[in-house]
């Protein structure tokens, strides 16, 4: 079966294969290993189209390694902003850092699992891809695919290492690359987690999930937890056609993002909450935000004082305000503080 499954999916691949700016056509030589990894990390929990405009940006500002590794943090910061997980970014320059003192990137998944902050799937994903390497390269997509065809009933998260033992047996010696992406575009184009087009899939003959009945419920799910809540307040100073924002502390949240100065919520408990400052505020709204752990609702303050702000920070133009980098969070708080 594996030979059968690997051999179809890449006929299926060469008719049909997306064109994404850090791909090769299928078969021709393989892209430039710095696009293709700063692809898979700007890819990780994001989707292709959130993606496109930020790895343009990227590749037009810092078209080699050794340009982004040349970058101060805080530019590559800003210019993640609205991407989320803003540690794949602080790990970025550190690992474009550690690429550029080596020459070039290593050619082997474990020699790329040493670079800094880069994981399990980034190495197999980049080894394959850019370097022709056989990998097991498991994604969300991938994940949905595998559990289908080998009809793995047992629910996410604890099916992984059966999915991913399964993927082994069907990941061809050649073209692993090109197989990882005919998977990853199976996935989202046929194999997909509603509404699967069997009707239109290579692999249907072959797929153990549809012959026993309904694909499209697996892979099943363990139920999710709630998330906790957390509450917090931000605070909009204005003065002068501009406004104070600080840069967050290196490790925490958003760390070494600029940000509305707030109350400390991220590094609360849940439920704590602490008494908004004294002095004259104004209630602007309230932004509801998910993080991967928790749920925040973030209470915007306007200052409507003359007092200065405490602290370190920087008086930011309001004309310039997109320049600024902020997070999706904060920029919906200015939002609201601007409404
Ligand atoms: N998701 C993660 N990596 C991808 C890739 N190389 N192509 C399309 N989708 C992806």
């Amino acid at each position: 079966m594996a030979a059968i499954v690997s051999a179809k999916l890449l006929e299926w691949y060469d008719a049909h294969a997306r064109d994404l700016p850090w791909r090769a056509r299928p078969g021709a030589p393989a892209p430039d290993p710095y696009r293709v990894w700063l692809s898979e990390v700007m890819l990780q929990q994001t989707t292709v189209a959130a993606v496109k405009p930020y790895f343009d940006a990227f590749t037009t500002r810092w078209p080699t390694v050794e340009d982004l590794a040349a970058a101060p943090e805080e530019d590559v910061m800003a210019a993640w902003a609205g991407l989320g997980y803003y540690s794949r970014a602080r790990n970025l320059v550190k690992a474009a850092r550690a690429v550029a003192v080596l020459g070039a990137f290593p050619d082997t998944e474990e020699g790329l699992r040493e670079l800094p902050g880069l994981g399990a799937y980034t190495a197999a994903a980049v080894a394959a891809i850019a370097f022709g390497r056989r990998a097991v390269v498991v994604d969300a997509n991938v994940e949905r695919v595998v559990a289908r065809l080998f009809a793995i009933r047992e629910p996410l998260p604890s099916a992984r290492k059966a999915i991913r033992t399964c993927a082994d047996t069907i990941t061809p010696e050649e073209r692993a690359g090109d197989f990882a992406q005919a998977m990853m575009d199976l996935g989202s184009s046929i194999c997909t987690s509603r509404d699967p087009k069997c009707l239109l899939c290579p692999l249907a003959n072959e797929c153990k999930g549809r012959a026993e009945g309904d694909p499209s419920l697996l892979p099943a799910k363990a139920p999710k937890k709630a998330k906790p809540l957390r509450k917090g307040t931000a605070f909009w100073i204005e003065n002068d056609g501009a406004v104070w924002l600080v840069t967050r502390e290196g490790q925490g949240m958003l760390g070494g993002m600029r940000a509305l100065p707030d109350d400390g919520w991220s590094a609360r408990g849940d439920g704590d909450e602490v008494a908004p400052l004294i002095g004259e505020w104004e209630a602007a709204g309230v932004v509801r935000h998910t993080f991967t752990h928790f749920a925040l609702e973030l209470s915007v303050r306007r200052y409507a004082g003359a007092q200065p702000p405490i602290g370190t920070g920087e008086w930011w133009p309001l004309d310039r305000l997109e320049d600024a980098g902020l997070p999706t969070l904060f920029a919906k708080a200015a939002r609201l503080a601007t409404a």
